[in-house]
């Protein structure tokens, strides 16, 4: 008589004490993992840096050699890895402009060697970046198919032009 009822119920245990250990594996497997990262990044260029509005704005180039396939696992869906400028000003403590950023579905996409332009705009919130000492960072999140997210970043310094400097120049 209860025999549908109890056969659905213990169908929903097994199911469910399957996932349990599905999940525990996963985290267990993900602990094993080792990533390795290996990244360099350094300013390679300026496309333009002028005062807009009582603002600066830049639109830098980037030379990065960079390998995060290590990052990936059986577990990971994707890697989203982005450049960050980070800076001090006496106007405000802490400054972080998203410059770059890019989704990498493979391991040959997390491999990087090359030279590129920011995709966003360094915009200061006010005319403070001429001759800036700032930290270009290069982080990246790891997002897996069951499990936390995590990131990790590689943090280089690099140094604003003291000048102004129109559009097409390099610096
Ligand atoms: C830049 O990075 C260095 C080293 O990681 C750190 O000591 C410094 O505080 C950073 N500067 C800013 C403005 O975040
Ligand atoms: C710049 O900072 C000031 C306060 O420090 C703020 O009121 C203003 O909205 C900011 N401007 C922009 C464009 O973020």
């Amino acid at each position: 008589m209860h025999s549908a009822t109890y056969r659905l119920n213990a169908v929903a245990t097994m199911a469910f004490t399957g996932l349990l250990a599905l999940c525990l594996a996963v985290s267990v497997t993900e602990l094993a993992h080792k990533a390795n990262p290996e990244a360099s990044l350094k300013m390679h260029g300026v496309h333009h840096f002028k005062p807009l509005g009582g603002n600066d704005e830049a639109v830098l180039s980037f030379q990065m050699k960079g390998d995060l396939s290590s990052c990936f696992s059986w577990n990971t869906k994707q890697l989203f890895a982005y450049i960050k400028i980070v800076y001090e000003t006496e106007r405000h403590v802490r400054n972080e402009v998203t410059v770059w950023d890019k989704v990498m579905t493979s391991t040959e996409e997390a491999r990087i060697e090359e030279a590129f332009l920011s995709k966003y705009a360094l915009v200061d919130n006010g005319s403070d970046l001429r001759g800036r000492d700032v930290n270009l960072t290069l982080a990246w999140n790891v997002m897996p198919y069951i499990g936390a997210l995590y990131f990790g970043e590689k943090v280089f310094a690099a140094k604003m032009p003291s000048e102004y400097m129109s559009d097409g120049r390099q610096g």
